[in-house]
């Protein structure tokens, strides 16, 4: 039992014989009653701090950063056997950017970070905790969260990677907005970062089309009695589905990190049924329509796949943000990247309803609904 459950039980054990005592008098057994309900309130409220639904996790600031190099499907064209209108016909696709020798997911990520920080207003010293969403850290260990925390000059706090691949910026929000609602953190970074350049096979044009390099963040702060913020979150995985999308090794298993292979029909068909059905679960969730959502931004795969999405959504083109045209499949970094270039553009306005899904490797799936 937590010290604070503690402190409840016993607390009603207390209100309990008070209401008990009291309760030989009709007269005195209401007003102690509703004392009771009042104190218990305050008390959980003011000295616990345990009153979670008040506390919301707003979007305070966002950012991005993308490496310097452009490859054109045109300059893959060149050593693999594809061409440019079939990636586009299949995928929507015209470049992506990829890192330069030596820069790493660690670079990347610091300066989404700081960029996040920039648009927030906010200090490295105002974050109690930065997560990192990825895939490609830097190295085996430490974490690469705690790279970027040394890199953007974050001196408290906390820090940690998580992997859920292409998903893991809705995991990462995720966990980020439980830290924020259970009063654990106050401010959270959430970093998505990927240097996927490194785990492609560039010899294989079936997946080495597909992917890009970048990173982007969101500065989340918990507010009280706001109607913005995350709504809703909610998290998926089955494993059974592990070798639909997967790399040929790992730290454990071949001692390197393996390159990415795919099935890709079979992941088109999970990515576009669930990432569908997590935003409905959102909706009944949270008592709105599809009508209400001003902007989905899933998980940036494939203009197919989004738009797939959005037609089981009965959501147009419209209301879909999509960047894949520009930037590939930058997994963790896709969403908050996507976000950033539709709020640079005036799409993004505070007030919108946004409903964020996103499916990866594992499989690992989920949404979130914000309102900006
Ligand atoms: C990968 C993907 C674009 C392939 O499109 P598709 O319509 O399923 O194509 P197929 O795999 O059936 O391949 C059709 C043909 O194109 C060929 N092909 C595959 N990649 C090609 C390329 N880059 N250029 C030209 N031809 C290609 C295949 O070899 C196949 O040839 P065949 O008919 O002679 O065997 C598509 O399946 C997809 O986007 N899947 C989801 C991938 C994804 O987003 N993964 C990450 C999720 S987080």
């Amino acid at each position: 039992m937590r010290g604070e459950s503690k402190a409840i039980y016993f607390f009603n054990i207390k209100c309990y014989a008070d209401v008990s005592i009291t309760a030989k008098t009709n007269k005195y057994f209401i007003h102690s009653v509703l004392r009771v309900v009042i104190i218990y309130n305050n008390y959980s409220k003011k000295i616990l701090g345990i009153n979670k639904n008040m506390i919301s996790a707003e979007i305070k600031g966002y950012g991005s950063y993308l490496p310097e190099r452009i490859v054109t499907n045109f300059e893959l064209q060149e050593t693999l056997d594809t061409n440019d209108d079939w990636i586009v016909e299949r995928t929507g696709i015209k470049q992506r950017h990829i890192a330069a020798k030596g820069e790493l997911t660690s670079d990347l990520g610091a300066k989404a970070a700081s960029a996040a920080l920039a648009k927030a207003g906010l200090k490295p010293e105002d974050i109690d905790l930065l997560i990192l969403a990825t895939t490609t850290p830097d190295d085996t260990m430490p974490s690469t969260a705690t790279k970027i925390q040394h890199k953007i000059g974050m001196k408290k706090g906390a820090a940690f990677d998580i992997n859920a691949a292409c998903a893991g910026f809705v995991y990462a929000l995720t966990i980020a907005n439980n830290f924020i609602r259970s009063g654990s953190a106050k401010r959270v970074l959430v970093v998505g970062a990927e240097t996927y350049s490194r785990i492609i096979d560039w010899n294989d044009r079936s997946t080495a089309i597909l992917f890009g390099d970048g990173a982007a963040a969101f500065v989340l702060e918990g507010m009280e009695n706001s109607e913005k913020g995350i709504l809703f979150s909610k998290l998926y995985s089955d494993g059974e589905y592990h070798s639909i999308l997967n790399t040929t090794g790992g730290v454990s298993s071949t001692g390197n990190a393996g390159f990415l292979t795919m099935h890709g029909k079979e992941v088109f068909r999970h990515a576009v049924a669930k990432m569908s059905d997590a935003v409905l679960e959102g909706l009944a969730a949270t008592g709105l329509a599809n009508a209400d959502i001003d902007w989905v931004i899933p998980h940036q795969a494939n203009v197919r796949i989004l738009q797939a999405v959005g037609k089981k959504l009965n959501i147009g083109d419209d209301r879909l943000i999509s960047t894949v045209v520009n930037h590939a499949n930058t997994s963790a970094a896709s969403i908050p990247l996507a976000f950033s270039v539709a709020y640079d553009n005036g799409k993004l306005k505070s007030g919108q309803l946004l409903a964020i899904p996103a499916l990866g490797a594992g499989l690992t799936w989920g949404a979130c609904i914000i309102r900006l």
